[in-house]
């Protein structure tokens, strides 16, 4: 088998139909060791005659030889994307040893590789379209325990704070563990259903570190709110109040549409090998969005870059924009805003600084009115974005926060980020 043991079965659900893409290679010997197994991909000779063929990853070019992947990269990106990242991964290594279904399909559940997460990751739940199949024919990994619905959240937030503090039964670990889906980030999440079984992201937050329970999410919805007023795509989003107090934000899956899949990939995954994951500049990626996405995605994509700046959201690194294929246009097309969060340090750092070589890691709306030619657009229209997404964000802010219960505190906690805005427009004339 091209020199490597194993293989599962790749499919791709496309308008509802689960069709054989190709086969994820791995050598099964690799596996034993604390590295990530190098994998290899072929598509079926079926798919790339199918009139419904596209590129499932940037780094699987259409062919039919088998792709090998490299020590440095892996896993291709369109898989890596299906992975949870700090908050799953641990919850899966963590109840790994009393989970039964992880013993029965990894090797060394001491030693999880993106393989082994990739098996034990829910199929209902997983980021994008794409789908696995065992031997068998079966696909992987079955839904070990029911979601919760979304205006059910209290009991699976307690489990989440059990666990967060390190007092837990191990049937709350695996509980939450099989709500917690392929979905990547750090914050506390779970998948739940709407109750017409819509898919739907449930995002937590920690408490402060006084212990307080915090009402810092209402600021994710806020910018959410400020952002659809700028006419931003977003999905459909709403902050849920717990029994105990604590804000749960939930946001209906972009990845789903009417039960079907849709194909997903992140910012990063499209311009792997071309920017410097940890450190890279909107100019560079600018240039990148609108030479293979076009005029409309960069345009959009600059409003977004605006707003990141205008609300000092310095979590703006590539997994935090994504795109979704459209198989009418047969293109992909950036996804839903999403996991946008005012930074109320505003000296916080971002990964990504607006010009390219810049030590200073400055982001103003100055800097980012020079880069607007790489985005396709010119300085004119480049200075009228910037102008609108200031007004909409120094004139509702607080119009909006206080709409979803913010307190005192909260207000003026983020004054001065938000005051950025107005200081800017002061500065400048609307035209
Ligand atoms: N509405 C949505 N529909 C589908 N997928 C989503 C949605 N919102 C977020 N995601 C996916 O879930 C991942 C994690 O969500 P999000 O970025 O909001 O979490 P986070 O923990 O705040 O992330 P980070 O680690 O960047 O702070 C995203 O990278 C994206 O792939
Ligand atoms: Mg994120």
């Amino acid at each position: 088998m091209n020199g490597y043991d194993q293989s599962l079965g790749v499919f791709a659900s496309i308008d509802g139909q689960d069709i054989a893409v190709g086969e994820l290679y791995y050598d099964k010997s690799a596996n034993m060791l604390s590295r990530d197994p190098v994998l290899a991909f072929q598509y079926a000779h079926n798919f790339l005659e199918n009139e419904k063929c596209y590129q499932i990853s940037p780094d699987l070019p259409l062919t039919r030889e088998v792709i090998r992947m490299s020590e440095r990269i892996p896993t291709p990106g369109v898989f890596r994307d299906m992975l949870p990242d700090e908050w799953g991964s641990n919850l899966i290594w963590r109840s790994s040893s009393s989970d039964q279904y992880v013993m029965s399909v990894v090797e060394n559940p001491q030693f999880l590789h993106q393989l082994d997460v990739l098996k034990i990751t829910s199929d209902l739940t997983r980021q994008g379209n794409l789908r696995l199949a065992n031997e068998s024919n079966e696909f992987i990994a079955p839904q070990l325990s029911p979601l919760p619905i979304v205006d059910s959240l209290d009991e699976i937030a307690e489990s989440k704070n059990h666990y967060l503090s390190n007092i837990f039964e191990t049937e709350e670990i695996l509980r939450l563990k099989n709500v917690v889906s392929s979905i990547g980030g750090a914050a506390p999440k779970v998948s739940c259903l709407d109750r017409r079984g819509n898919l739907y992201i449930a995002k937590f937050f920690k408490a402060d570190i006084t212990g307080q329970i915090t009402s810092n999410p209402i600021f994710e919805e806020v910018c959410l709110r400020i952002a659809r007023e700028l006419e931003i795509e977003t999905e459909k989003s709403q902050l849920i109040q717990l029994s105990n107090g604590e804000y749960a934000f939930i946001a209906k899956r972009f990845d789903r549409l009417d039960g079907n899949r849709i194909p997903y990939l992140s910012l990063y995954s499209m311009v792997e090998g071309k920017v410097n994951r940890s450190e890279t500049s909107y100019e560079l990626l600018g240039e990148l969005v609108f030479s293979k996405f076009g005029a409309k995605a960069s345009k959009d994509f600059f409003v977004r870059v605006a707003l990141n700046i205008a609300v000092n959201n310095t979590d703006d690194h590539l997994g935090n924009t994504g795109f979704l294929f459209d198989f009418s246009s047969e293109q992909w097309e950036l996804a839903p805003l999403f996991d946008i969060y005012p930074n109320s340090n505003i000296k916080g750092q971002s990964p990504v600084s607006v010009k390219k070589n810049n030590v200073h890691n400055s982001r103003g709306f100055s800097d980012l009115i020079d880069i607007a030619p790489v985005f396709g657009l010119s300085k004119d229209v480049a200075k009228k974005i910037t102008h609108k997404v200031a007004s909409a964000v120094s004139s509702k802010w607080v119009e909006q926060a206080l709409a979803l219960g913010a307190q005192s505190v909260d207000i003026d906690r983020y004054e001065l980020v938000f005051s950025l805005s107005s200081y800017y427009l002061r500065g400048t004339v609307s035209s």
